[in-house]
């Protein structure tokens, strides 16, 4: 009766009595039975349940009935699912004999996930009070539709900040407001195949989440272009007849390479050449430790180069803020774009930021929170130096995320899966490789942990890296 697919099968067990006419709703017996069975043991950590329907079936009752059991462990926290996965037991003693399961990304205990800000750091106390302001000021006016490119009070502030901090050549009628970066390199995509352009360059490694499939999903051919220490192989980027290229120079994603000023004006010469676009993903640039930030590449090229930035790294992925620059012809397209997708980004928060960024309010919170990751990073780096010496790290220089080649022969995935064992999350390079193959690594993110946990989180890795190598 119980499926059982990573640990044994809890010898002579039967998962679930039910007795019909005792006045107990059905799916209060099976969490029942289940809850009871996991608490004495008989369902050890990491044993798959049943499929909802198969066990149904086996049941005689509808299946509702057992997706609500399942639901109400899942919530109280004796089970565990992934969406497409298996339901599995969350908690009591690992299974005797084999290697503990894997726990779920979401589970870990400690979490080097490079891509989230520090969510405790949002500074929530200025945020209301420009939400504050622009609830009480605007006008009844202000808040009906926007065009496509957005509040244009918004464009005003963000051409002043960019021009200022990150060095572009942006004019207010340039920008078009959109939903974070994912939303903007859509809306960049699908412009550039609507107009013709059938082959992307992306460097490999890069993210496996946005511009690859988008870039699919409108039936363009990606190319990857191999990374090293100086950023993207320009070399090899010749070689190629992309129409576009998206690019992270100011912290590549995921090697955290800086793009190298020789490289910088090679990929302009390149897209000049070609009439080919370059889009500038500048994700995490305001986070520089070693230096003051190097300016965007879109100041030196304006007429090449669609810059594309976000608040996710900044202030808080949930905010769902981004905004693009473009090369004058190409913004009427990507705002019919925009306004074809939602009419708009939410303006209210529009408004806000417009004014959290006049107010300054922005730059006191990247003044503050620069030290706070520099010092995450630093501790990071101690760690790896004291507990896993033989790691390399590289991409230290910026942003919120380093990574850490691997000894030669020892297996990246294998790795990740030791540490996860152990509730510790780390991500391997291989998963954002397109086609060049290259040294196993991990990623860190630093972020969202402090010291302490940063310290004990290699301490874990490192066993389990030996973990790995004995075998
Ligand atoms: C390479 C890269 N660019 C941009 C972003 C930001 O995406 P969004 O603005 O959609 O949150 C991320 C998020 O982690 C990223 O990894």
């Amino acid at each position: 009766m119980l499926a059982e697919r990573t640990s044994p099968r809890p010898a002579g067990d039967v998962l679930v009595h039910l007795t019909r006419d005792s006045g107990v709703a059905l799916h209060r017996q099976i969490e029942k039975s289940i809850r009871d069975g996991i608490r004495a043991g008989r369902l050890p950590r990491g044993t798959s349940l049943p499929p909802t329907r198969g066990l149904a079936d086996e049941l005689g009752v509808s299946r509702g009935v057992v997706v609500e059991a399942y639901q109400q462990l899942i919530a109280e926290g004796y089970l565990t699912s992934r969406p497409g996965g298996y339901t599995r037991v969350a908690i009591g003693p690992e299974p005797a004999g084999g290697p503990p399961p894997a726990l779920p990304a979401g589970r870990a205990r400690i979490d080097f996930c490079p891509c989230r800000a520090d969510g405790s750091q949002f500074p929530r106390a200025a945020w209301l009070r420009s939400l504050r302001r622009v609830l009480t000021e605007a006008s009844d006016e202000a808040f009906g539709y926007v065009s496509g490119r957005g509040a244009p009070v918004l464009h005003q502030a963000l051409a002043a900040y960019l021009d200022r901090v990150r060095g572009t050549s942006a004019r207010p009628e340039q920008i078009v407001i959109c939903n974070g970066y994912a939303q903007g390199i859509g809306l960049l995509i699908q412009t550039l195949a609507r107009s013709g352009a059938r082959r992307l360059a992306l460097e490999d490694p890069s993210a496996d989440d946005d511009a690859l499939p988008l870039a699919r999903a409108a039936r363009m051919e990606v190319v990857g272009v191999p990374v090293d220490d100086d950023g993207i192989r320009v070399d090899l980027l010749a070689r190629t007849d992309a129409d576009a290229l998206v690019l992270t120079p100011s912290h590549q994603w995921p090697t955290g390479a800086v793009l190298s000023a020789e490289r910088r004006a090679a990929v302009l010469r390149w897209a000049r050449e070609r009439r080919a676009l370059v889009i500038e993903d500048d994700y995490d640039a305001e986070y520089r430790y070693d230096r003051a930030p190097i300016g965007a590449m879109q100041g030196l090229a304006p007429d090449l180069v669609a810059y594309a930035g976000t608040a996710s790294k900044t202030l808080a992925p949930g905010l769902r803020l981004g905004w693009l620059v473009l090369p004058p012809p190409l913004v009427d397209a990507v705002a019919a774009a925009k306004n074809l997708a939602d009419r708009g980004s939410p303006v209210v928060d529009q408004l806000a930021f417009a004014d959290f960024l006049g107010r300054g309010e922005f730059d006191r919170h990247l003044r503050r929170m620069r030290p706070l990751y520099r010092r995450r990073r630093d501790a990071l780096l101690a760690a790896l130096r004291e507990h896993a010496p033989e790691l390399e790290p590289a991409g230290i220089a910026a942003g919120l995320h380093l990574v850490a080649q691997l000894p030669a022969g020892v297996d990246e995935a294998a790795v990740v899966e030791a540490a996860a064992r152990r509730g510790v999350a780390v991500y391997g390079l291989a998963p954002y490789r397109i086609a060049c193959a290259g040294r196993p690594g991990l990623i860190f993110g630093y972020a969202t942990l402090d010291e302490r946990a940063l310290t004990e989180g290699i301490e874990i890795l490192a066993e389990a890296i030996s973990d790995v190598r004995s075998r």
